[in-house]
Formats: C-alpha cells, structure tokens, sequence
C-alpha cells in the first residue's frame, strides 16, 4: 500500500460520454474507501500549467454527474506541456514545460494523477510518469481504436447515436428514392461506421481497412434498383481512403460529400448528405458505458492504492485489468477486413464499394 492522501484527475483529448461517470466513481472510491483528497484539474493537463486553476473535487460535487455528457473538468486536444505553444515577448514559441506540471503537481500537494484520455493524453501521461510523477490512466474514446483494451467508454453510446441517426435517414431515404450518405466519426478506424453501419441496416459501408471505388457503388446501386429498391443508404467513416481521383478533393469532415457528389455524377440519382459530427461525442452515456466508466474510475483508483503507476485500466474478457502504458499507447485497432464482423455484413449483402461480391 502506497503512501497516499491526495490524487489529482484530469479529462484531455476530445470528450466522451463516460467521462463524468469516471471523475464520479474516482472520486467516490478514493474518498469513501481511502479518505484521499482530490483534486480537479480542468482542461487536461492545464490545470497544472496554471495551479489555481484546481480545485478540490468533492462528494457533492460529483453528485448527479452520471448521466451527463461531456466532463464537469473541462478538456483540450491542445495543451501539451512537452510541445507548449505560448507567446513569449509578442511571438509564439513551443516550450517543453513539464518541469513546471511536475513541480505545480507538488505544490498543489497531489501524491498521484488519474489521466483519463486517448492515446495523445496518455502518450503525455507516459512522459510525465517517466519524469517522476506518480500517474495511472483511463482509456477513453469514442473511436474504439485503443488496442489495449477491447473496448472504451464513449464507443457504445456514440454507437447509439450514430445508429438512430441512420434509422431516421432510412425513412427519409426510401420515401424520396434518394440515395443518403451518412458520414460518421472514427479517426483512421472503421468501428463506428462498420457496427452502426450494420446496426442501421446500411446497404453501403465504407471504411479506412477497406478500399472501394465509385463504379462498384454506382454498380451495387443499380443493382438494388433492379431488385426494385429505389433508395440506399451508404454509411462513409470520416477516416476512409479515397480513390486516386477523388484524392485532391480531400478536406476533414467533408468525405460524405466528396463521396456523395461523386456518386451523383455517375449514378444520375438524387443524393443527400448528412455529416452527424460532434453529436456522436454528445449526450447521456448510454448504461453500458456508465458501467465501465464506473469500473474503470474505481480500478484507476485501486492501481494507485497498489502502487500500479505508469499502467492503465482496460477491459480484456469482460475483466477489468491493466497494462503498462508504454505498451498501450501508439497502437491503432482497426478494423480486420477478413474479419467475422466484416463476413457477417457481406453475408446480409452489405456492399463494402470493393470488388469482393463482383
Ligand atoms: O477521437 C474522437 C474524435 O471525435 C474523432 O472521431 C474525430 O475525428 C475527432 O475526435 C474530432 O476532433 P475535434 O473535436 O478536434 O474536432
């Protein structure tokens, strides 16, 4: 058992539902079990650059944040204190201010850190615990794209959003005969296009694992039109590889029209498209994700009562475990192409825009 009586948490990367389930269950554990002190630190990691910005975290404080989305702390996919951009006499320049986290950590009397983020937060988690300070993480995204656990809270509940928004696109779609391109978060993973893709009953999913073209979409839609189906729905994830020919039209969260006005041209059918965004990063946690951000906000707390710095919390059979953060970080689950999820949607004659079922 470790010598500790105050920990700090803190929420960096993009959010997720879940978030506040873990601060909640953190915070409960260390208080009601150890008697630890904890302090808040907002915004990632800034709440160390700038001390007084922390708070003491406390049991009212976390009443009734279950249910919300997004983090009662704040977060920041900026605010890296080995790259920090700040302006130093009119011009900006990139310090590495970790000393001074370590240092402000100290100050504010933390004995150890609970990180809760993706891979960018707990790759400066690494650092800092390599560093000397005393640091457990939590895996958190919505993209599902962390290999060292099998799942992360924020994917299932982003998968419900995602899914109920190609729910109602279906209606919309086939009373108009349209063909609707619904573009979906993931980074450079196809989880949440694949699953809500299959989920929704998708005709088209493409993916970043998959290479497809426009000719076999165009093709696949003929062919539902022959079969008298005179609507499809083509699930994009924001991540795919476009074709060579459409490769200069590339800019972030505008795939689903690239993708939709190429198939306008060439199917000479009337297309939509719907980019869902932050939605997916929005709104009440589902209950599955409640439940292990719960599990994993009391495990982060119990690899510091065991002295497990510098490991995370993950899910692997269902059991809540760890790893060393060094191994966890800088891997990219994606999706396997020859996989069963993907043979299970080719079999209920899911098109992919590749040549597999030509
Ligand atoms: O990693 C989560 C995620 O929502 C990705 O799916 C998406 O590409 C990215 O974050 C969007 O980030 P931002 O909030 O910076 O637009």
């Amino acid at each position: 058992m470790t010598d500790i009586r105050c920990i700090g948490i803190c929420t960096g990367g993009g959010d997720a539902p879940g978030l506040n389930a873990v601060i909640r269950a953190a915070v409960k554990s260390a208080f009601l079990k150890y008697q630890w002190k904890v302090i808040g630190i907002p915004d990632g990691f800034d709440g160390l650059i700038w001390p007084e910005k922390s708070y003491e975290l406390t049991l009212k404080d976390v009443s009734g944040i279950l249910p919300r989305g997004g983090t009662i702390l704040g977060t920041t996919n900026r605010g890296n204190p080995f790259n920090y951009r700040r302006i130093e006499n009119g011009r900006e320049v990139i310090r590495d201010i970790s000393d001074e986290v370590i240092v402000n950590a100290r100050k504010l009397g933390i004995d150890a850190v609970i990180s809760i983020g993706g891979d960018g937060s707990q790759k400066i988690a690494l650092e800092l615990f390599r560093k000397g300070l005393k640091i457990v993480g939590v895996p958190k995204t919505i993209d599902n794209d962390l290999c060292a656990t099998e799942v992360s809270f924020g994917f299932d509940t982003a998968l419900h959003t995602a899914t109920e928004a190609v729910d109602k696109i279906h209606t919309t779609a086939e009373s108009h005969h349209r063909i609707m391109v619904v573009e979906v978060m993931g980074r450079d993973a196809g989880w949440i296009g694949l699953e809500a893709g299959i989920a929704g009953g998708a005709h088209v999913i493409l993916i970043p694992e998959i290479p497809f073209t426009i000719e076999r979409i165009c093709q696949y839609v003929a062919e539902r039109e022959a079969f008298g189906k005179h609507f499809t729905i083509v699930v994009v994830a924001e991540g795919i590889k476009l074709p060579p020919e459409l490769k200069e039209n590339r800019r972030a969260g505008a795939v689903g029209n690239v993708v939709g006005n190429a198939i306008a041209a060439r199917a000479g059918k009337e297309v939509r498209v719907s980019v869902l965004g932050h939605i997916q990063r929005g709104g009440s946690p589902s209950p599955f994700d409640r439940i292990l951000a719960t599990r994993f906000g009391v495990a982060a707390v119990e690899l510091i009562a065991n002295g497990g710095f510098g490991q995370m919390v993950c899910l692997r059979n269902e059991r809540i475990e760890s790893v060393q953060i060094a191994d966890a970080v800088g891997q990219v689950k994606t999706v396997n192409p020859d996989g069963e999820m993907v043979r299970t949607a080719r079999a209920v004659g899911i098109c992919f825009g590749d040549c597999e079922q030509c």
